[in-house]
């Protein structure tokens, strides 16, 4: 099966969203991964509500949201109002993630839960089957352009287990560090989706870029 892939808006040109965005439709993307960050739960803060909308204005694929915020509760609403399809908060930020979860899926938009890289996935045990994704951090969240972590193919393996074993039907989405060289020992593990940032938005041609993550197993 060919993977999804979800290039981060964030490490796009902002003076020229608008054109950004329309090459994300014509590329092979099936989502635009939208980062936002808080300055809590992560030392940087990247951009809100205003940008989002912009972005949605634009995008013809859907919005992958990964907030990466304290207290996400406070907001699900607002960000399914503001144009996500599928809504990823943090385990690490969450007091009552049954709830959380249930929250995202009352409002329409698909559940994600985010695993930074020293988090266990056996914390997931009693959640999965009600979770459309698990994105596992690669890097350390709070910035793009970052090393992947190599320990992060061991967890993809043990979710994977996890998943087939609980007959979930979660898709698994990487995000960190991306690249045309673990692309594929990615995919191999069970990886579903790809988020790359920098990979694609630094490249001569991002199109071709995507074009060629998509299309690693052939
Ligand atoms: C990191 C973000 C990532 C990041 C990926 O906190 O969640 O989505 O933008 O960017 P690259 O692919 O450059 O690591
Ligand atoms: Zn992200």
């Amino acid at each position: 099966m060919r993977p999804l892939i979800a290039p981060s808006v964030l490490a796009s040109d902002f003076a020229n969203l608008q054109s950004e965005v329309e090459m994300l439709n014509k590329s092979q993307a099936d989502w635009l991964h939208i980062d936002i960050m808080d300055g809590r739960f992560v030392p940087n803060i990247s951009f809100g509500f205003p940008v989002m909308e912009a972005i949605k204005k634009h995008a013809q694929k859907p919005m992958d949201v990964h907030l990466m915020i304290v207290e996400p509760e406070l907001y699900i609403e607002r960000f399914r109002a503001a144009g996500a399809d599928t809504i990823t908060v943090h385990i690490e930020a969450c007091n009552h993630l049954h709830r959380t979860i249930q929250q995202i899926k009352a409002t329409g938009a698909k559940a994600g839960v985010a695993l930074n890289p020293h988090t266990s996935i056996n914390l997931l045990e009693d959640v999965i089957e009600d979770l459309d994704l698990v994105c596992l951090m690669s890097v350390n969240p709070g910035f793009g352009g970052q090393k992947f972590i190599e320990n992060t193919y061991r967890k993809i393996e043990a979710l994977k287990n996890m998943i087939i074993s609980r007959n979930a039907n979660t898709l698994i989405e990487i995000d960190g560090g991306v690249n045309e060289q673990n692309a594929k020992p990615l995919l191999d593990r069970g990886a579903d989706v790809l988020v790359a940032g920098n990979f694609v938005f630094s490249a001569a041609d991002p199109i071709q870029t995507i074009a060629n993550l998509k299309n690693v197993l052939n």
